[in-house]
C-alpha cells in the first residue's frame, strides 16, 4: 500500500495548471495543516488494517513551501499509524525557488529519498509565459542542491508543445534536463485543461504535425541516453522507476490524505473502494473536520476497465496474473476483450502479458474501449 499526501498551496497559480492548488495567502496554515493530516489519516485507519507502507508521496501544490519541521511532524505521526517497508521510497515535489540548500539537506536527513523538481522548461521566455516562478539559473542550481543535499535519486518534469516551441527548443530543454543527471523524467506535453486561464486564453501551442515531430525526437533522444520509456510520460534510468506511481499503474492500493486527495482501497472480503478527500483547503481545515467527501465501491463489471486503464499506460504492459490478484476476477473473464483488442492491432500477441502494442500505446484510448462495462 501507498500513502499519497497532498499539499495544496503554492506560490501563485500557474495559468496552465488544473491540479488542486491556490495561490498562498502571507502565511500557510502549516501547523493546523499538519495536524489536520494526521487527524485525516488517523480516520482512514480503519481501511488500512495495518499494512505496511512501500511509498510515501508529499504531492502538490507545493509541498516545498513547507518547513523541514512540518514534514518532520508528518513522518513521525505516519510512522506512529503505520510500518514503513525497509526499502520504502519517499518522495516531495518540488518547485525551484521555494527552497535552500539547508532546507533539502533537512528533507534528505528525514528519510526522504526521491525528489521531483517541476522544471517546465530551461528557456526563460518560455518559463515567463508559463507564470513559472523561477528562470532557468534557478532550475539548474536546484537539480545541483538536490544532489549536494545527498538525493541520488531525482525527477525532474518538463513539459513539451509550450507556446511558440519549436523542436530545436524542444530537444534543447531534454539535452538540459539530461545534463542534470536525473534518475528519472516526466515528459509531458502541455495539455490545456478546463478551468485554467490557458483554456479561456488560449496560447498559440504547436501544430500536430510539430507535436509529433517533437514527441519522436524526444523520445529517440531519451532511448539514446539511456532513459528507458516505461509509461506514457515516464523515462527512468537504471531501474530507478517512481515506485509511488508504478503502484498506481498496476491498480495496487493507496491511502490519500489531504484536501482533495483520491484513495483506492481493496477490504478483506476483495471489494474495492474509491474515496476522495474535501477538495478546498479552507473547507477541509474547518473545524467540523469532515475528511472524506464521497466513496464508490466499483461494481464488478467496472474492474477490467479501471484495471486496464493504468495498466496498459505501462509500455512493458504487466503480467497476466495480475489481472485476478488485484480484481478478484478470473482472467478468463476478459478473454473476448483481450482477443477483440489483439485482432485489431492494439494488445500484443502474448499470453503471459497484457501488454499494449505500439500502435495501442498510441490509440490508447481505443485499445481501453474493449474493456469498457
Ligand atoms: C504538482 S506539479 C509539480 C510540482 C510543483 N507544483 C511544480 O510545478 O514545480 C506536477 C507536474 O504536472 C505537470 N503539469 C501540470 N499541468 C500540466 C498541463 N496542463 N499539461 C501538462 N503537464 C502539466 C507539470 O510538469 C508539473 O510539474
Ligand atoms: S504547476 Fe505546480 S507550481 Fe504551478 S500551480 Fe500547478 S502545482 Fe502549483
Amino acid at each position: 500500500m501507498a500513502l499519497y499526501v497532498h499539499i495544496p498551496w503554492c506560490v501563485r497559480k500557474c495559468p496552465y495548471c488544473d491540479f488542486n492548488s491556490h495561490a498562498a495567502g502571507a502565511e500557510l496554515p502549516e501547523e493546523v495543516y499538519v495536524d489536520t493530516l494526521l487527524a485525516d489519516l488517523a480516520a482512514d485507519l480503519p481501511a488500512a488494517h495495518g499494512r505496511e507502507l512501500v511509498s510515501i508521496f508529499f504531492g502538490g501544490g507545493t509541498p516545498s513551501l513547507f518547513s523541514a519541521r512540518a514534514f518532520e511532524r508528518l513522518l513521525d505521526g505516519i510512522g506512529r499509524h503505520l510500518s514503513f517497508a525497509r526499502d520504502i521510497e519517499i518522495t516531495l515535489e518540488a518547485n525551484p525557488g521555494t527552497f535552500e540548500q539547508e532546507k533539502f539537506a533537512d528533507y534528505r536527513r528525514l528519510g526522504i529519498n526521491r525528489l521531483s523538481i517541476g522544471v517546465q522548461s530551461f528557456q526563460n521566455a518560455q518559463l515567463q509565459a508559463l507564470g513559472r516562478i523561477h528562470d532557468a539559473g534557478e532550475a539548474i542550481r536546484a537539480a545541483g542542491m538536490a544532489r549536494r543535499a545527498g538525493f541520488d535519486n531525482f525527477n525532474l518534469d518538463l513539459m513539451h508543445g509550450l507556446p511558440g516551441q519549436d523542436l530545436a527548443g524542444a530537444l534543447a530543454d531534454l539535452r538540459q534536463a539530461i545534463a542534470l543527471e536525473p534518475t528519472h523524467l516526466s515528459w509531458y506535453q502541455l495539455t490545456l485543461e478546463p478551468n485554467t486561464l490557458f483554456w479561456s486564453q488560449p496560447p498559440e501551442i504547436p501544430e500536430d504535425d510539430l507535436l509529433w515531430d517533437i514527441q519522436e525526437a524526444g523520445q529517440t533522444l531519451l532511448a539514446a541516453e539511456g532513459f528507458v520509456q516505461y509509461e506514457t510520460s515516464a523515462y527512468a534510468r537504471n531501474g530507478r522507476r517512481a515506485r509511488h506511481n508504478l503502484n498506481y499503474w498496476t491498480f495496487g492500493d493507496f491511502l490519500g490524505i489531504g484536501a482533495g486527495a483520491h484513495a483506492k482501497l481493496s477490504d478483506p472480503h476483495g471489494r474495492i473502494r474509491r474515496t476522495w478527500k474535501t477538495r478546498q483547503p479552507r473547507d477541509y481545515l474547518a473545524p467540523e473536520r469532515r475528511f472524506q467527501a464521497g466513496e464508490r465501491l466499483l461494481e464488478a463489471d467496472e474492474l477490467p476497465f479501471e484495471f486496464m486503464m493504468n495498466a496498459l499506460r505501462l509500455t512493458e504492459g504487466v503480467p497476466a496474473g495480475l489481472f485476478g490478484e488485484r480484481t478478484g476476477l478470473p482472467l478468463a473473464g476478459i478473454a473476448a476483450p483481450c482477443a477483440a483488442a489483439r485482432a485489431a492491432g492494439l494488445l500484443e500477441n502474448d499470453p503471459q502479458r497484457l501488454r499494449p502494442t505500439a500502435r495501442g500505446q498510441l490509440f490508447l484510448n481505443d485499445l481501453l474501449q474493449y474493456f469498457l462495462p
